[in-house]
């Protein structure tokens, strides 16, 4: 029963009543039916006006121009509310892909646009595609457009790294920024009171209705359509590439899942094989990977000094909660790629030669070179390898580093392994369901295959300069196979 019902009910009870009360008591009947209408009035206002926000048009609709989707449009209040918060703004100074930027120069794109892109996807597939099918229902609507547009928001500066060295979570911290004392948690609050929980739900994975999480995380989703095809615009690469207004086209809700229609399996056949492209060639590069190994022995290596009480000449304020592993969530937000950049080019001064060393490494790209490893066989070169360093005065914790990277393109149902996924689902003509792998060869000859590939990093310039310790650098550069002719 609604609460207008119970009050209603409850009025008309007392007015009932009221033939066989005494006067006296008759006009305080009234002034109690008066209170409770006011009371009831006034829920009604409160109610009425979360309604009408969550509701709530722009007078104009709103565009931002964007390179993949040409625009993304924005007529809900809410979404303009959520896009204007200080902790959504902050995703501007956070680069979508780290230290990509020294490998691909155009890889400057933000956190901010891909989180636009995402949400754009989900209105699309919202608004032009499920609206008024079965299985869908107009009350997710906004959830699934704030969950797509707020996934990514706990995100840190150079997340791989600093989650890696310091422990930290990015999931842990959209959870706390949706949840906690925000600006992005009283838009939401002004939705209902539950909706900053289910939207912290949706994106956590732990919400009742598996459809709309589907749409943000499952094996097609909109956060990869819109990442892989964002990261190839902006890389300049080729691959990544593929149909998506086929794919939101033939995309269809079904009780808890999006199926595609097989008429779009070739459509999805190319995002599987454009999502295997990017990984290799893009994510995984070997010199983005080699930025990414300095990035960590910096942080390592400033956390090591602060543990040793090492007197910074630019005290790393912003950095002292991470060093503590206590970091609050206003400490958080108070970090960006311009601060962690800014210390690092303070660092390039300090007295400590192995921290100033990393630090001018990452700020002018002089990175680490790689040779293929294998550690099942390798593992007693890289025992010889380390004393020698450590000989020639090169310390191996920082300058020797194995790096390794893993991928599994795609992956039907496999219950109760590590890393279950969902697998996709094709929609015959028959109305069965079946697993995308049994109808497509291409997917099953990759489905299930997890590729890893193992490189070991150093610095080239050290090794291959003679000016000191000339003989155990010979050695060295016999082991790692570096051609005599690089020695200066
Ligand atoms: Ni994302």
């Amino acid at each position: 029963m609604s609460i207008i019902n119970k009050v209603l009910s409850r009025s008309q009870i007392y007015l009932g009543m009221m033939d066989n009360v005494p006067k006296a008591d008759k006009s305080f009947h009234k002034k109690i039916i008066r209170l409770q209408e006011g009371c009831h009035n006034e829920i009604e206002q409160k109610r009425g006006e979360k309604m009408a926000y969550s509701e709530e048009k722009l007078l104009e609709e709103k565009v931002f121009k964007d390179p993949v989707h040409r625009y993304v449009h924005v007529r809900d209040r809410v979404i303009w509310d959520l896009i204007g918060t200080k902790e959504f703004q902050r995703l501007r100074r956070i680069k979508q892909l780290g230290t990509t930027f020294l490998t691909f120069h155009g890889a400057e794109h933000s956190r901010f646009n891909h989180s636009l892109g995402v949400y754009e996807i989900v209105r699309r597939i919202a608004d032009d595609v499920f609206e008024g099918r079965p299985g869908w229902s107009h009350d997710e609507r906004l959830l699934s457009l704030c969950a797509a547009l707020l996934h990514d928001l706990g995100h840190g500066p150079f997340s791989h790294s600093f989650e890696k060295v310091f422990q930290l979570d990015h999931e842990y911290f959209t959870q706390a920024i949706i949840l906690g004392d925000t600006e992005v948690n009283a838009v939401l609050s002004r939705v209902g009171d539950d909706f900053p929980k289910n939207v912290a739900e949706v994106i956590a994975k732990t919400y009742q209705n598996k459809l709309v999480i589907s749409l943000i995380s499952s094996q097609i989703d909109a956060d990869r359509m819109d990442y892989l095809q964002r990261d190839a615009y902006f890389t300049g690469v080729s691959y990544g590439h593929f149909d998506m207004e086929r794919i939101l086209r033939v995309m269809r809700p079904r009780e808890d899942q999006v199926v595609i229609k097989k008429s779009g399996m070739h459509a999805v056949e190319d995002y599987i094989m454009s999502r295997y492209q990017m990984y290799w060639q893009v994510y995984f590069h070997p010199v983005t990977r080699s930025a990414e190994v300095i990035l960590t022995k910096i942080l390592h290596r400033a956390k090591a000094l602060h543990e040793q009480y090492y007197s910074f000449k630019s005290h790393p304020v912003h950095f002292y909660s991470m060093f503590e592993e206590e970091v609050t969530l206003e400490d958080y937000l108070k970090l960006d790629e311009s601060v962690i950049l800014y210390y690092f080019q303070m660092w390039q001064e300090e007295d400590d030669l192995i921290l100033s060393d990393l630090c001018r490494r990452f700020m002018n790209r002089n990175l680490f070179k790689y040779a293929e490893f294998d550690p099942a066989k390798e593992y007693k070169k890289l025992a010889e390898l380390s004393i020698l360093f450590d000989k020639a005065g090169m310390d191996p914790e920082y300058y020797l580093v194995v790096d390794s990277s893993s991928d599994l393109p795609y992956d039907f149902y496999r219950p109760g392994e590590e890393e279950e996924r969902l697998p996709i689902h094709l929609l015959m003509k028959s109305g069965e369901i079946r697993e995308l792998s049994r109808e497509s060869e291409i997917v099953d000859a990759i489905s299930g295959k997890r590729r890893t590939d193992h490189k070991l990093y150093y610095p080239i310039d050290f090794i291959c300069d003679d000016s000191s310790a000339k003989e155990i650098k010979r050695k060295i550069r016999k082991l790692l196979d570096i051609d005599e002719s690089k020695v200066h």
